[in-house]
């Protein structure tokens, strides 16, 4: 009896917050599918990127890619309700990071991205580039 109240109550709960986070989610998830391509720091030849967003939302948490940044210039990690901006708002030459590996929109873009698909064996050796930049 009293474990049957238990269970109940768990799944209360978890719908509940589902419930808030598909509404918090529905606010603004931005566009389903994107073609990256940076505006300020491009090389001569650009390279646009293919970009599945609505499919990566559907596996990963939002603050896996977002976050900000506070006055003093530090990364500030992502929560509920934070402005969305473009990465390359912050990862462009003239903004200045302190950590050079992520200056630019495209090295802020293969650390993020690429990282993320090595950790999760995603990168098939014979798409290399061509996963994202068709
Ligand atoms: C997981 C996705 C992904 C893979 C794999 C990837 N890239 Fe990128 N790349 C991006 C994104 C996103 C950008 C940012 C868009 C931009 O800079 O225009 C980018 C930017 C670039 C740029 C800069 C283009 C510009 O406009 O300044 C170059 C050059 C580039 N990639 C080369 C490569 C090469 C070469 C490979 C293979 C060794 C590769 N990338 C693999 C996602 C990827
Ligand atoms: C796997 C990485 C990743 C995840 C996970 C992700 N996003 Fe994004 N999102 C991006 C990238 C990359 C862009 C394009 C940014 C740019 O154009 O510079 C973007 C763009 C956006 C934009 C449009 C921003 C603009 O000004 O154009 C919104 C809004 C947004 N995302 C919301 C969300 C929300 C809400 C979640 C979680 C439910 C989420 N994203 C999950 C990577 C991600
Ligand atoms: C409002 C500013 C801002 C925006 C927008 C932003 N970043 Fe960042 N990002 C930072 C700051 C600040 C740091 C810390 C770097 C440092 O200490 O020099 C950082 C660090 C990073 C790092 C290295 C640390 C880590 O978390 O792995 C990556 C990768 C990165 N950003 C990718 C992205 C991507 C991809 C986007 C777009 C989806 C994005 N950033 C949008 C400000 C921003
Ligand atoms: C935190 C982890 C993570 C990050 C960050 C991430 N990805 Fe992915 N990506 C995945 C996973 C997991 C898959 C495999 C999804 C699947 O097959 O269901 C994937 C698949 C893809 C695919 C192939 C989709 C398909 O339909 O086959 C592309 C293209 C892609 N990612 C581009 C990007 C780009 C561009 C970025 C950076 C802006 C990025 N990803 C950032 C985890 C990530």
């Amino acid at each position: 009896m009293m474990k049957k109240t238990v269970v109940y109550s768990v799944a209360f709960a978890l719908a509940l917050g589902l419930g808030f986070s598909a509404n918090a989610m529905a606010a603004d998830k931005g566009p389903a599918d994107i073609t990256l391509q940076a505006t300020k720091d491009a090389d001569a030849k650009p390279k646009p990127a293919t970009f599945p967003h609505a499919k990566h939302q559907e596996k990963l948490a939002c603050g896996e890619c977002h976050h900000s940044k506070d006055a003093a210039g530090k990364q500030v990690a992502f929560v509920e309700g934070q402005k969305i901006e473009k990465c390359e708002t912050c990862h462009n030459k003239a903004a200045g990071m302190a950590n050079a590996k992520v200056t630019t929109f495209k090295d802020a873009a293969h650390v993020n991205c690429k990282g993320c698909h090595t950790e999760k064996n995603v990168d098939t050796k014979k798409q290399l580039c061509k996963l994202c930049h068709k």
